[in-house]
């Protein structure tokens, strides 16, 4: 049901602490937890003993102990301790799962093992970057993973989910350019010459110190299995940020991964960051709580859309000229999961 062989977003590396965390990742049940020297591990939430999910249980220096009968599992998934035992069997064990942290992010790999190359974990730099600050969070959303992508894909409900902030009447109005290779598709559209809206507004007046007309930009490029980049920003009008100058601009890098975590449920971790007053840590703060604002309206029509979708099985639905970004992408992700089938086949 999900492609298998891709690095996930199990976690923020600041949500792992002193005790395990039970996440459904691709519906399996993962726990994830650090080791006494802070490598990440990721096992099978679920006790070979019992079943007692293990993000029930502690963490014991580089070991994880059921929180049921004791059992100890090191990070590969053996079981090296059953207290009332002296020697745990071969058979004692659970799954692992490869792991690695990178840019904030905690990525998991669910397929076969051997193919897990943490050179593809996805590229989302700019969360940890020098000369970028970071605002982010997760979002546990009630839809399938791929009708927030469809969502980004398509940045025209800015204007009707999102009318006080970011929305803006030309944006429906102004053409998009959707060009994709075997990796990425990507959706670019400029608005030029307009009075921006009002988060942009805010932005480039509390920056730049800008009132007047700007010239905007929305790039968005999905990565498979479920990455999106969206490259956003405004600029002063005629200031050249079309042919490459953003220098009378602020850019903001929101990066969204997606996490299936059964076929209707997944995990949407974001992160808005930025190149301009990075310093300025109450202009974090609102941004972080302005962009949860922004998402809650997108749950909200998201997740009727999916109890729709789920109610009425069957029902039909048109393609619009604005779908093209989301036909590729689930071309994409249907694709690499049969490619990866017939390998394993
Ligand atoms: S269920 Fe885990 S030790 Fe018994
Ligand atoms: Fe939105």
């Amino acid at each position: 049901m999900f492609m298998q062989n891709a690095w996930y977003a199990a976690a923020w590396g600041s949500e792992l602490n002193d005790k395990p965390l039970g996440r459904r990742i691709c519906d399996r049940p993962v726990v994830l937890y650090r080791l006494s020297d802070g490598t990440p591990a990721a096992l099978e939430d679920l006790c070979c003993h019992r079943l007692l999910p293990l993000s029930h249980g502690n963490i014991e220096g580089d070991l994880l102990v059921c929180g049921y009968h004791g059992l100890a599992f090191d990070r590969t998934g053996q079981c090296v301790r059953i207290p009332s035992q002296t020697r745990p069997g071969a058979r004692a064990r659970v799954r692992s799962y490869p792991i690695v942290e990178r840019h904030r992010l905690l990525w998991i790999w669910i397929g076969g093992p051997a193919l897990a190359d943490p050179a593809q974990v996805p590229d989302l730099h700019w969360n940890d970057a020098p000369g970028w600050a970071f605002a982010g969070d997760m979002l546990p959303m009630a839809c399938d993973y791929r009708l927030i992508i469809d969502n980004l894909l398509d940045l025209t409900h800015e204007t009707y989910i999102h009318p006080t902030s970011l929305g803006h009447d030309l944006i429906p109005g102004t053409p998009i350019e959707t060009v994709w290779d075997d990796d990425s598709v990507t959706v670019s559209r400029w608005i030029l010459d307009h009075q921006p809206a009002p988060f942009w507004a805010r932005m480039i007046e509390r920056a730049r110190g800008w009132r007047g007309r700007c010239d905007r930009w929305q790039i968005v490029k999905f990565v498979p299995p479920s990455n999106v980049v969206l490259d956003v920003g405004v600029a002063e009008v005629n200031s050249g940020a079309r042919e490459g100058n953003r220098a009378k601009g602020v850019t903001g890098r929101q990066l969204n991964s997606l996490t299936p975590a059964t076929a209707t449920t997944c995990w949407y971790f974001w992160s808005l960051a930025r190149d301009f007053a990075v310093e300025d840590e109450e202009l974090t703060r609102e941004l972080q709580a302005t962009v949860r604002r922004i998402f809650a309206e997108d749950q909200l029509i998201i997740e009727a859309q999916q109890r729709a979708m789920l109610e009425n099985p069957g029902a039909r639905m048109i393609n619009i000229n604005l779908d093209a970004a989301s036909i590729r992408m689930r071309r994409m992700i249907e694709a690499r999961g049969a490619a990866a089938r017939s390998q394993a086949a």
